[in-house]
């Protein structure tokens, strides 16, 4: 069974609740603040050790208080932390949530997350049959770098290009599996797409990418599902009816998911169904990283669904 290795941001996610978003320059009472573990790399390599496979986070924290309980609540976890430094050099990665009506607003300050380096990449030992997981949390350089390492290992490369931001020239070509939602789509696109849009816009968008030829590509559509461009073709796995409480994570719980499946070799049009049932667990809940779903709970669920 191969191992999954994490690149990624690690935030303290401040989340604040209201029964509606506040417009510019207003102020609304919220209901609830909460203090949950997040950041796009930690939530992915939560939900890949919670879903079974050995998983190591690459990252960087600050000396402060959000440093100390990101450590200890992602060891509890069961994710290996020797590869994720202290540095006193920026704070913990924090972002400040809004959610109302299970919609959310995030502003997210990088901090220590900027610091996660090509040297910080090169230490972890990949081989064949691993899964190296990156997102744009950490700076573009060090994914490149993390990437080109594992093409070298034979490794599986997985990149989820979140939050939508410009891509690095050159840097889709180093990924095996990309897996994006619509709005990241229609910026490395170029192209406006809208949640609504018919299937083939994004199939059309998708296949404009500038990845490798036999880079598999999902497209994360919420309620509807996922896309996957798998050697050109595209399939559509339905999204599950379920009410929706907190989407903060889903993508990340679908991108862990299908890293785990991966890592133990399970085909990918299954590990694909495996991790849309985990993220549909997901949105029930609260938080990003404390609402990734166990084994038990995925297995439940597709049984229930066979
Ligand atoms: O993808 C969700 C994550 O994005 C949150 O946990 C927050 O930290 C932001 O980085
Ligand atoms: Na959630």
């Amino acid at each position: 069974m191969g191992r999954v290795f994490v690149a990624g941001s690690i935030n303290m996610d401040v989340v604040a609740t209201a029964d509606r978003h506040p417009k510019v320059g207003e102020t609304v009472a919220g209901k609830a603040v909460h203090y949950f573990p997040g950041g796009k790399g930690a939530n992915q390599a939560v939900a890949a050790a919670k879903l079974g496979a050995a998983t190591a986070l690459v990252g960087r924290l600050g000396t402060d208080a959000f440093g100390q309980q990101l450590r200890t609540f992602l060891a509890a976890q069961g994710v290996d932390l020797a590869l994720v430094k202290d540095t006193a050099d920026a704070h913990t990665g924090t972002a400040v949530i809004t959610i109302a009506d299970a919609d959310n607003t995030i502003v997210v300050v990088p901090g220590a997350n900027a610091l996660v380096s090509a040297e910080d990449v090169a230490a972890p030992a990949l081989a064949k049959g691993d899964i190296a997981v990156s997102q744009f949390e950490i700076p573009q350089a060090t994914i490149g770098a993390f990437f080109k390492r594992a093409r070298a290992a034979r490794a599986t490369t997985i990149l989820n290009p979140a939050p939508a931001v410009a891509c690095a020239p050159g840097l889709l070509e180093l990924v095996d599996i990309l897996i994006l939602n619509e709005t990241e789509l229609g910026l490395l696109a170029q192209t406006a797409l809208h949640d609504t849009d018919e299937p083939a816009r994004f199939i059309d968008a998708a296949r404009r990418l500038p990845t490798g030829p036999d880079t598999i590509i999902c497209v994360t559509l919420g309620k509807r599902g996922v896309l996957a461009l798998i050697g050109g073709e595209p399939s559509l796995i339905a999204g599950r009816a379920v009410k929706t409480v907190d989407t903060t994570g889903a993508g990340d719980c679908f991108v862990g998911a299908l890293a785990a499946q991966l890592a133990n070799a399970t085909p990918i049009r299954d590990a694909l169904a495996y991790a849309n049932a985990a993220a549909s667990i997901c949105v029930q809940r609260m938080g990003a990283a404390p609402s990734m779903p166990t084994t038990a709970e995925v297995d439940e669920l597709l049984a229930k669904h066979a």
